[in-house]
């Protein structure tokens, strides 16, 4: 006969040696299962005489219950237990700080930026933006620009050229934003108020220097447009770029083949302590060249000089950019560093605009 006593220490130390729900399920079935050893002991009950029934009945459902009963409470605890498992494995820690979305992590490199601020103010004063390819002939870089052949002018811009074409013809990397002037008046009707902004290139490279940089050409012709007109629009211009509620300029004489006359602009700033302020200080600071349209540039885009004339000029982009941000050096500008870009460049939504700031 069975030893019932046995038998259910077996089976309770089985119950509480299952480590999972699995393993409790296999002491389960071997005991309670159809043919588990507490069924089939149950099923010997039938054959048993009344006496022996009255004495083994209860000792062999008395084991059934317990068995149930402490398969029962290790299910419960297994479960709880399988619970904390899981809580912990998936606890997050609310405190540490929300890493930014790829969207917000990317920076606009400062020229972008100094570009749509460019873009924000001078649109503000009825411009629009004008652009022209990068490698440009001969003819609209210097020839319609007035520049003669063979002018030292022509020499003193370092000029990139490309190999001769099957006609001979040398083109040129654009040395200036300048071509794209002719490009617009020989393209649409006066009167015209553009601003062009994009790549140049000349043979030069230091601190300040790049061989390709970045120039903004302005350009307004109609029939009225003076050199009082362009003092306000470049002083206007700088008041809204350096973000100052005054500035003085100075326009020096000077010489550009397509401008008569010609300027050159310096703005007054403070140089204390390396650190460079507009709007104050007797220190000045060249930022552009400009000029009343030469009439043989007009005459070159078709223009009748009698009746139409206006204003241009050209201005560093790179150079008002590292003034306005602080930046010592221009080369590092092109050379894709990341620790660069993440010091100077600018979060993607921070979008120049007069309405809400053009530096936020
Ligand atoms: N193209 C000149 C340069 O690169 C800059 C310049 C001067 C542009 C006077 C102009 C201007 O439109 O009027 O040095």
């Amino acid at each position: 006969m069975t030893d019932l006593n046995q038998l259910e220490r077996d089976l309770l130390t089985q119950v509480d040696a299952a480590g999972d729900e699995a393993a409790l399920e296999t002491v389960r079935v071997s005991a309670l299962g159809k043919k588990g050893s507490v069924s089939e002991l149950l099923k010997t009950l039938g054959s048993m005489t009344p006496e022996e029934r009255k004495e083994r009945g209860p000792l062999i459902n008395g084991l059934r219950d317990k068995v149930q009963t402490a398969i029962a409470a290790k299910k419960d605890t297994l479960a709880e237990a399988a619970l904390e498992a899981r809580l912990s494995a998936e606890r997050i820690d609310v405190t540490l700080p929300v890493p930014e979305a790829p969207e917000g992590r990317g920076r606009i490199h400062p020229i972008s930026q100094v570009i749509e601020e460019l873009t924000a103010i001078f649109a503000d004063m009825g411009f629009s933006v004008a652009e022209g390819p990068d490698i440009e002939t001969d003819y609209l870089n210097f020839t319609a620009l007035n520049f003669p052949e063979g002018h030292p002018a022509r020499e003193m811009h370092d000029t990139f050229f490309l190999a001769p074409d099957e006609k001979g013809e040398r083109k040129v990397l654009r040395t200036h934003t300048s071509p794209v002037q002719i490009r617009t008046m020989t393209s649409k009707a006066p009167p015209i108020r553009v601003i062009i902004p994009g790549r140049t290139y000349r043979h030069d490279s230091d601190q300040t220097h790049t061989p390709m940089f970045h120039q903004v050409e302005g350009l307004v012709i109609d029939k009225q447009a003076n050199i009082a007109h362009m003092k306000w629009v470049l002083e206007e211009f700088c008041k809204a770029f350096f973000e100052v509620e005054q500035v003085k300029m100075r326009f020096r004489p000077s010489f550009f083949p397509f401008t008569e006359p010609s300027a050159e602009v310096d703005i007054q700033c403070s140089r204390k302590g390396g650190e460079i302020r507009f709007g104050e200080g007797t220190d000045w600071l060249e930022i552009l060249g400009c000029g009343m349209v030469h009439p043989n540039v007009l005459r070159n885009c078709g223009l009748d000089p009698d009746e139409y004339q206006g204003f241009a000029w050209g201005m560093g982009i790179d150079r008002i950019a590292m003034l306005k941000y602080g930046m010592p050096d221009l080369r590092p500008f092109f050379e894709a560093d990341v620790r660069w870009l993440n010091h100077y460049g600018f979060r993607p939504l921070d979008i120049p605009s007069l309405v809400s700031g053009l530096t936020s």
